[in-house]
């Protein structure tokens, strides 16, 4: 049995492109779906296509995750916590220089890019933590590293992206939750259709010279990090109290679990800058944390 059989799979944005690519990957391995978008009639179509292909259990619903009331009864609404949530409804809206950019496309983008992934978060995160078991893989992107020109604002939501991540693993140190990024690079989906406002003659020119990614390119990295064998990326607690010493025990523990692959992301907080040479608490939380090279 795979590791993605019988889970329970959350994919927000899963009427087009990346989402829809996951979605078909993750019902291939036998998970159990449920796909979030606005558009209805996409979604009923690729569960009708889905559930025929691979016999699988698929709930589809139709979600704006920037309506928090929304997000909120449509989680009342599913039948269990997800053990997986793949936040990728995202998009860019305009390419601009930032002078001359757009404030309503600045909004679509914060509102869905961060917002719309906090909201979707927030609802769920409580039950996985009470259950103390779940997988949150956030599609961030290459944007989120590098800022390209006029990328500006989509930049910036991709940054935040990866930001969130990284704060819900400091915030989630000691439970058995995982927060996973995938930042793929250029990807041929609608992507540049709904970032040039419907244009098809524009977004058409955006992979000239190059070939892109495809969409089951990017599902197939969430395949390899499915909802055991997760990224785990260990951080300092940069208040350096004893909870902090409390969680590194919890990291000891966890990194002694057999399905605890990859550990990536040294401490960002080096400890030099919190604690003092030679202090107890600091020489107990380095040896404990020495796994992490
Ligand atoms: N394509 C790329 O080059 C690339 C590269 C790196 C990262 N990414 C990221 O990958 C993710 C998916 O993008 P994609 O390339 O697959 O684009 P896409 O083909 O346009 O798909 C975007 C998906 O997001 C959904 N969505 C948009 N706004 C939404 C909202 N307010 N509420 C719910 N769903 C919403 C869309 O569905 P509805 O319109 O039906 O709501 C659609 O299913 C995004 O987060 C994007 O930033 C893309």
């Amino acid at each position: 049995m795979n590791r993605i059989q019988n889970k329970s799979i959350l994919v927000t944005g899963a009427s087009a492109g990346i989402g829809a690519a996951c979605a078909k990957r993750l019902a291939a391995d036998g998970a159990r779906l449920v796909l979030w978008a606005r558009r209805r009639d996409r979604l009923d179509e690729i569960k009708a296509r889905l559930a025929a292909e691979f016999g699988v259990t698929i709930d589809v619903d139709a979600v704006d995750v920037r309506d928090r009331a929304a997000v909120g009864a449509a989680v009342e609404r599913m039948s269990a916590v997800p053990d997986v949530i793949v936040n990728n409804a995202g998009l860019a809206a305009g390419l601009d220089n930032l002078h001359e950019g757009d404030p309503d496309d600045w909004d679509r983008m914060i509102d869905t890019n961060i917002k719309g992934l906090l909201n979707v978060s927030r609802a769920i995160l409580p039950a996985m933590v009470e259950r103390n078991s779940g997988h949150v893989v956030n599609i961030g992107s290459i944007a989120g590293h590098v800022v390209y020109p006029k990328g500006n604002v989509y930049n910036a939501t991709k940054f935040a992206v990866r930001a969130l991540t990284e704060g819900m693993n400091i915030d989630l140190l000691g439970t058995k939750i995982r927060v996973s990024t995938v930042d793929p690079g250029a990807c041929d989906t609608e992507f540049s259709l709904v970032r040039f406002h419907g244009d098809e003659k524009r977004a058409s020119t955006v992979y000239d010279g190059f070939t892109p990614l495809g969409a089951e390119d990017v599902a197939d990295v969430l395949r390899i990090l499915g909802p055991i064998r997760a990224e785990l990326k260990l951080h300092h607690d940069p208040r350096g109290h004893a909870d902090g010493e409390r969680q590194a025990e919890n990291l000891a523990e966890e990194l002694a679990r057999p399905n605890v692959d990859f550990i990536v992301a040294p401490p960002t907080v080096p400890f030099e800058d919190h604690d003092q040479p030679g202090q107890p608490d600091r020489q107990r939380r380095e040896q404990k944390m020495k796994p992490d090279g």
